[in-house]
C-alpha cells in the first residue's frame, strides 16, 4: 500500500531555523502586544453577546393539529414536542448529510491509490442505508404532524458542527485515512445522536417508532464498527506496524 504520511519540506517547525527561533524568542519577550486585553476581556466581551442574543431558532408548530393522528396527539400531551420535533429535525438533518459524506468518501476510496482496504460496495449500503434513516425520519417527523422541510435549531447547530468534516472530505489533498477519521468522527455523534433519540422516544411514548429507530442504530453500529477498524488498519499499515 502507498504510504499516505510522507516525510518532505514542511517549514511549519520552530527547529526549521534555530537562530532565526532564538532571535524571535528574546525579541517577542520585549515587544509590547499589539492590542490590550486578555482572555478575561474575550470572555467579558463574549458573556455580553451571550446576555444580548435571541435564540438560535425556533420549533414552528405543527402545521395542522388535525394533521397530528390522534394517538400522537394523545401522547404528546402534557409533554414538550418541541423538544422531541428538534431532535427528530436534527437527526434528519445528520441522515442527509451523512449521505453526502459517504458520497465523498466513495469518491475519494475511487480515485485514490491507496483505498484498496476498505470495499467500495460496503461504503454504497453504508450510504444506501444513511439514506433510508432519512426516509424514515421523514416519516416519522410527518406521523406527529410537524413539517420536515423546516430547519430546527438543533439541526442548525450540528450542521455548523460537521462544517469541519465536510471541508475533510472534500478536499482533492487529504487521504483516505484522513477521511476516515473524519467519517468515524461523524458516525460517533450520530451512534450516541441515535441512543439519545430512542430514549426520548420511548419517554414520549411513541414505541413503534421507538422500535424502528433501533433497527436504524443497529445498522449505525455496523457503521461505526468498520469504519473504527479500516481507520485503525489504515494508519498501522501506514507505520508499518501489525495490530
Ligand atoms: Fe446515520
Ligand atoms: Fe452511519
Amino acid at each position: 500500500m502507498e504510504k499516505t504520511t510522507v516525510l518532505g519540506k514542511n517549514r511549519t517547525g520552530i527547529d526549521m531555523s534555530p537562530i532565526d527561533a532564538k532571535e524571535m524568542m528574546a525579541l517577542a519577550k520585549i515587544t509590547p502586544s499589539s492590542s490590550t486585553g486578555d482572555e478575561q476581556a474575550i470572555a467579558e466581551m463574549r458573556s455580553q453577546y451571550i446576555r444580548e442574543a435571541e435564540v438560535i431558532g425556533s420549533i414552528p408548530p405543527p402545521g395542522t393539529l388535525k394533521g397530528m393522528a390522534s394517538t400522537a396527539m394523545e401522547k404528546l400531551t402534557g409533554k414538550n414536542p418541541e423538544v422531541f420535533i428538534d431532535k427528530l429535525g436534527c437527526r434528519l438533518a445528520f441522515e442527509r448529510a451523512g449521505v453526502r459524506l459517504y458520497d465523498a468518501l466513495i469518491t475519494k476510496c475511487a480515485a485514490s491509490s491507496n483505498g484498496s482496504i476498505v470495499p467500495i460496495e460496503r461504503l454504497r449500503e453504508f450510504r444506501n442505508e444513511e439514506l433510508e434513516h432519512f426516509k424514515l425520519v421523514e416519516r416519522a417527523i410527518r406521523s406527529i404532524g410537524a413539517d420536515p422541510t423546516a430547519q430546527t435549531p438543533s439541526a442548525d447547530v450540528d450542521g455548523m458542527a460537521s462544517i469541519g468534516l465536510v471541508q475533510v472530505l472534500t478536499d482533492p489533498r487529504t487521504s483516505v485515512a484522513h477521511c476516515l477519521e473524519a467519517i468515524l468522527i461523524a458516525e460517533l455523534a450520530d451512534n450516541d445522536a441515535w441512543q439519545l433519540l430512542i430514549m426520548l422516544t420511548e419517554k414520549m411514548g411513541m414505541d413503534d417508532m421507538a422500535r424502528d429507530f433501533q433497527n436504524a442504530l443497529r445498522e449505525e453500529d455496523e457503521h461505526l464498527a468498520h469504519i473504527r477498524q479500516w481507520f485503525k488498519q489504515m494508519v498501522m499499515e501506514d507505520a508499518a506496524v501489525v495490530t
